[in-house]
């Protein structure tokens, strides 16, 4: 049986890997994960039902039950949509702590392989190609330095109204990082095959070209 291709975009937050990701999807034809989204929704869910954050047997039951409904660009948990909810900052803050206890990342385990469909899947993250993808064709690493990470968010955040401090948004930035590389399991890291792409000075389109590119080339 052949195996059903993967390319896998990990890389540090804010680094543009979501939007670069869904347009390689688009590109290809491909399904596309957001496993980030996954341990947002156990950050929401858990924040929700006033689940302590230092309670991993509790957290771990929430990952393993959790049924999101993935409809258009649409998130949808227990029939809430929380497409802009799960968004948040606080949301954010709180995932990157689920995310670091070993019992929620074994329970998304089996949903993230599920998502591995014919023709294929671009899937984006920290760990896609290190842990989950091991065997993916293409690895891309996609970083952007701190200040042009913190100066895209600051963009976003301009165009939604909402007024923000560059440096305030580096430092949280660069926490963010820390905790994401420094911990136990899975920590943020290319894959050893991994191919680095910096998008500092790279327009969206260029970044998408290069790892179209490259997912040619192997694949001729
Ligand atoms: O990509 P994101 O900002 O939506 O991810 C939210 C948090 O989830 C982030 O702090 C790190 C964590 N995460 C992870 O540990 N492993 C993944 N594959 C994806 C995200």
């Amino acid at each position: 049986m052949q195996m059903i291709p993967v390319i896998t975009i990990d890389g540090p937050t804010a680094s543009g890997k979501g939007t670069v990701a869904a347009r390689v999807a688009a590109a290809l034809g491909f399904f596309y994960l957001d496993s980030g989204a996954l341990y947002r929704l156990c950050a929401y869910k858990a924040l929700k039902e006033k689940v302590s954050l230092e309670d991993e047997h509790a957290l771990g039951e929430v990952a393993s039950s959790l049924a999101p409904h993935f409809e258009d660009a649409k998130i949808y948990l227990d029939g809430e949509d929380v497409t802009d909810k799960i968004r948040a900052e606080e949301v954010g803050v709180a995932a990157s702590k689920v995310a670091a206890l070993p019992t929620v990342r074994k329970a998304l385990l089996e949903v993230q392989k599920r998502a591995r469909k014919a023709p294929g899947l671009v899937a984006d993250g920290r760990d896609m190609g290190s842990v989950i993808f091991p065997d993916a064709p293409l690895k891309v690493f996609l970083t952007a330095s701190a200040q042009a990470r913190a100066q895209r968010r600051f963009n976003q955040l301009k165009e939604k109204g909402i007024v923000a401090n560059i440096d305030t948004l580096t430092r949280d930035l660069e926490e963010r990082d820390r905790r994401d590389m420094q911990r136990a399991v899975s920590p943020l890291a290319p894959a050893k095959d991994a191919k680095i792409l910096d998008s500092s000075e790279l327009s969206i389109e260029a970044t998408v070209n290069q790892v179209l590119q490259w997912y040619k080339e192997v694949t001729q």
